[in-house]
């Protein structure tokens, strides 16, 4: 029988968790044996008694033998490497574990003998669809950006038609057309915004404009960015500066920008530069998602509101820890999809022929199986 942990979050800020008492109820229905640590779900809504109605053991925060003895510890994000090296040897850790070039990570994994997930390298296959926690928690973070950017904003979103005069609606610019762009697209339409968005990846025309938002067409360049696997693979100096001076015009029009445009493993493109911002109307806002990748905007900062000359700079980098109760539900249900076929009568194991595992089973009883992202050693 599996030995799940739940701990609670330790990275500061964090409030979500990896399973809700729903979630529990699945994997003891799989056969498992559950524990979570005291406290680990009441930043996210869900108190220890929904757990141990379902049939959860509640443990004190880090207590040892617990650590000691659990098969697969599901986490949102990875506990810190002394807690981890509690574990014992062959045990697996599931999280969204930061993996680019995260040497200290994995010379933890490598010396504590762990096996690890990380979700980020889940691979974006259809099958892959209901344990893709990077989509569940980016459309989160979609929807909230536009929230904020509409309750700082100085204007109304929507077109008013009132007895003082008519309002125009705001004109909203979104970088990045992946999922959080998408539901930022979506969640700024039904509040009656104007949407423009711009994308490296023209698949993404079609779906901007179903949504009703107009499509600004990336620049003609010689080196077109291309993209892998449904994401953009990075665009070259040439093509990036191309596309901030088409985007110079849009955004001096503009109430908001909300940036989402990343490239996976790497440094997020910068999209908005400073010359861009001093074009911008005080009173305008800019949310940027891609903050804590070095941000597509100049002059953010991780977690904070910066006023730039009226300007307001919203650096979104935590936006689904605004939503927890939602956030751990679906991100919990993502463990489970991911999981449950691992657990048959019983018993777990990994099939490494299926290439769900295979694509983010970073490393297995200590040996590093994807050196192409992580690599052992001092960060
Ligand atoms: P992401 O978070 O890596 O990037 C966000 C967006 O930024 C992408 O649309 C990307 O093209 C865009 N971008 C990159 N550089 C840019 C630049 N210089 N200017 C403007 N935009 C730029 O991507 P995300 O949201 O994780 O997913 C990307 C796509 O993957 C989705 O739209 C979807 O098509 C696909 N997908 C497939 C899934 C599956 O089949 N299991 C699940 C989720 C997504």
């Amino acid at each position: 029988m599996p030995r799940l942990l739940i701990p609670v979050e330790s990275t500061p800020g964090e409030t979500r968790i990896a399973a809700t008492p729903d979630t529990v109820k699945k994997f003891i229905s799989l056969g498992c044996s559950v524990s979570v640590e005291r406290g680990a779900g009441v930043a996210s809504g869900y108190l220890d008694a929904a757990y141990s109605d379902q049939g959860a053991a509640l443990v004190a925060v880090g207590d040892t033998s617990t650590w000691s003895q659990a098969d697969i510890l599901l986490c949102v994000q990875p506990p810190p490497s002394e807690n981890l090296r509690r574990l014992h040897q062959g045990a697996l850790v599931v999280g969204l574990m930061a993996p680019y070039a995260n040497a200290a990570l994995a010379t933890t994994l490598e010396q504590a003998g762990l096996s690890a997930m990380a979700l980020e390298l889940l691979p974006r296959i259809s099958r892959a669809q209901s344990a893709d926690a990077l989509s569940s928690q980016a459309n989160i973070a979609g929807y909230k950006s536009v929230l904020l950017a509409s309750s700082a904003l100085d204007r109304y979103f929507p077109m008013l038609m009132t007895a003082a005069g008519t309002v125009q609606p705001a004109k909203v610019v979104i970088l990045g057309a992946g999922v959080a762009g998408l539901q930022a697209v979506a969640t700024a339409r039904r509040l009656g915004a104007v949407v423009y968005v711009s994308d490296i990846r023209p698949a993404v025309k079609e779906q901007v404009e179903s949504l009703g938002a107009r499509f600004i067409e990336p620049p003609e360049t010689d080196d077109k960015p291309a993209e892998s696997g449904g994401y953009a693979k990075q665009a070259s100096d040439a093509f990036l500066a191309a596309q901030r001076q088409q985007l110079s015009d849009q955004l001096a029009e503009a109430d908001v920008a909300i940036c989402t445009a990343q490239v996976p493993g790497r440094r997020a493109p910068r999209l908005i530069s400073e010359d861009m911002l001093d074009r911008m109307r005080p009173g305008a806002v800019v949310v940027d998602l891609a903050v804590a990748q070095g941000g597509n905007c100049a002059e953010t900062v991780p977690g904070q509101t910066v006023d730039r000359k009226g300007v307001k700079l919203i650096g979104g980098n935590d936006l689904p820890c605004t939503v927890p109760n939602h956030a751990s539900a679906l991100y919990a249900r993502n463990l489970v999809a991911l999981l449950e076929p691992t657990m048959k009568d019983g018993q777990f194991s990994l099939d490494l022929d299926d290439e769900l595992i295979a694509g983010c089973l970073i490393a297995q009883d200590g040996s590093i199986r994807r050196g192409d992202v992580l690599t052992p050693g001092a960060n």
